[in-house]
């Protein structure tokens, strides 16, 4: 933890160092594996990203199978990383977010704060069962739009610490979700495969690591009133 402002600016420069080292891997190290406490870090790190009304409508699907991950490659656009990366993680997004959804999740409030089910949970419950009830008017616009916004904020914690600890990822979309869902089983689940994480270490034949990140500037990116 910074103590002082001189401590909290050194933390910034390297925060920010990690994030400019970081690019969207095209070629992992095959050989190269992430350590199990470093990767406990990661799941954590997702299981900690926030959702609206915290109803963390996801699953995260690790694929370790080198058989599956070969079949998932043959949907990916046949994209290297699917099957060269240490760790592989789908995000898959519920498809209905249901009233025992909302209970089960007023239930496990309960339970990890104590206190039981209290009129101003029950408040809430109520609420958020309203909201899941009219998908028309959630944010997005339909229940599909809603629930896969979530998982990217998860994808984005998981980049966001594998950086920190220096490990490399490639966010990815360039796959087959109707192929996804049925090798993987999640439409009997009911989830619906959204977007692909792979973490893992950059090959030193990776063309991509080299190149210049190219970003708008902030001038241009935030408008300021
Ligand atoms: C949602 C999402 C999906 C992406 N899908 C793929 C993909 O399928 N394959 C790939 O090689 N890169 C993919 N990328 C990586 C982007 O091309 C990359 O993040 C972008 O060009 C910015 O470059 P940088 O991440 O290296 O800074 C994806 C990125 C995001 C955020």
């Amino acid at each position: 933890m910074p103590t002082s402002t001189a401590d909290q600016l050194t933390s910034a420069e390297q925060l920010l160092a990690q994030l400019h080292w970081r690019y969207a891997v095209k070629r992992f190290d095959a050989s190269r594996k992430i350590d199990a406490a470093y990767w406990s870090a990661i799941e954590e790190a997702m299981v900690l990203a926030p959702s609206s009304f915290g109803l963390q409508p996801w699953k995260f699907v690790t694929v370790a199978n080198p058989a599956l991950r070969a079949e998932l490659q043959k949907v990916s656009w046949n994209q290297s990383q699917i099957v060269d990366a240490s760790h592989l993680v789908v995000l898959a997004s519920k498809v209905e977010v249901s009233k025992q959804d909302v209970v089960k999740f007023v239930e496990r409030i309960a339970e990890v704060r104590g206190g039981g089910i209290t009129p101003q949970l029950e408040g809430y419950r109520d609420m958020m069962v309203g909201s899941v009830s009219n998908p028309a008017m959630l944010p997005g616009g339909s229940m599909a739009a809603y629930t896969r916004s979530q998982a990217y904020i998860a994808l984005g914690f998981g980049l966001y610490t594998a950086a920190q600890l220096g490990i490399d990822a490639c966010p990815m979309e360039g796959f087959d979700p109707a192929a996804y869902n049925k090798l993987l089983g999640l439409t009997e689940i009911g989830y619906h495969a959204t977007v692909v994480a792979t973490f893992g270490y950059r090959s030193t034949e990776d063309k991509m690591a080299g190149l210049k990140k190219v970003r708008f500037g902030r001038e241009s990116v935030f408008v300021r009133k």
